[in-house]
């Protein structure tokens, strides 16, 4: 049986700014730590995927910039397989503008750039590779129309896809039925569902709309109060506590998650064990700074989950 993992989504180039809190409309905060990193939420889900084990392809798309060889060897450093890659020129790749302030919590700004790139046509392309595969990852900073080609797709060929609800953007939500796991935070999930999720007992409303609407299992993320998971098997919904960790830096803990959500899939773990697996990546994330340098890999998730075993 094929374990196979196709990643299609966004790169960015991140220019972050870590400061103790953050302006106010017309104010400088000045004394900010400065650090540029790779990202974009379909990167960062790939590289997770890769350097949690996981045999993975990504299908993106990148500018003609300086930066793209260099994010390029970091996607292979991680294991992730960029044949897929396409290059476009006359285009800057996709760049985020990240600011952190207390809590580690940020504020997220991104310019496309080559992301908008990715056309459906370019998702044809790649539909052997998506039928070969195990799971199909996806997140929404690519083009929606594309999104769409790659749910009829992967719905065409019978290839489960995990479909990150993030960022939240409008979405014509009878798709949700070629969708076997959403995975979505708080006001993803709230955007989605209309539901208002604010905690656990909202979160369970939200994941079981999110079932009535079509999907097979609803995941919905909680931060440090965990996660919620409805499923066709269960009628009930379940709740998985967080790791108890300090936050540095939040950024690509979501895409952490998934990531390795998708590699504990693949390898045919249960769908419990693999929340739990994806919780301990997205822990290890968030107490470092940065979207890729902060994804860990699959040693440090192991001895994570040995050292947490009583939660
Ligand atoms: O989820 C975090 C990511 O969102 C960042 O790396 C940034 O590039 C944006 O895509």
């Amino acid at each position: 049986m094929s374990k196979s993992i196709v990643v299609i989504g966004s790169s960015n180039i991140d220019f972050i700014m870590k400061m103790d809190h953050l302006p106010a409309q017309d104010e400088t905060v000045t004394g900010a730590v400065f650090m540029q990193t790779f990202g974009g939420k379909g990167a960062n889900q790939a590289v997770a995927a890769g350097r949690a084990g996981g045999d993975v392809t990504f299908v993106n798309c990148v500018g003609d910039d300086p930066y793209v060889e260099r994010m390029l060897a970091g996607f292979q450093e991680s294991g992730v397989k960029t044949n897929t890659i396409y290059h476009e020129t006359g285009i800057s790749s996709g760049t985020a503008l990240v600011m952190i302030g207390e809590g580690g919590h940020n504020y997220l700004s991104v310019a496309p750039g080559a992301n908008g790139w990715l056309t459906p046509e370019r998702i044809d392309a790649v539909r052997d590779l998506i039928a070969d595969a195990a799971y199909v990852l996806m997140q929404f900073e690519i083009p929606p129309e594309s999104i769409a080609r790659a749910l009829d797709i992967a719905a065409e060929e019978d290839v489960p896809v995990v479909w990150n609800y993030a960022p939240a953007n409008s979405f014509d939500i009878s798709q949700l039925s070629k969708v076997s796991i959403v995975v979505a935070n708080e006001p993803e999930a709230s955007k989605l569902t209309g539901v208002t999720v604010t905690d656990i007992a909202s979160a369970k409303d939200a994941a079981h709309k999110l079932r009535d609407l079509g999907v097979d299992t609803a995941i919905i993320t909680l931060g440090n109060a965990g996660s919620v998971v409805a499923t066709v098997e269960t009628s009930d919904r379940v709740h998985i506590p967080a790791f108890p960790v300090e936050p540095v830096d939040t950024t690509a803990a979501g895409d952490t998650y998934c990531g390795c959500l998708v590699v504990a899939l693949a390898e045919g773990k249960p769908l419990v064990e693999a929340v739990r697996f994806a919780s301990a990546g997205g822990a290890l994330c968030v107490q470092r700074m940065g979207a890729q340098p902060s994804i860990p890999w699959r040693k440090e998730i192991d001895t994570f989950l040995k050292a947490y075993s009583s939660i």
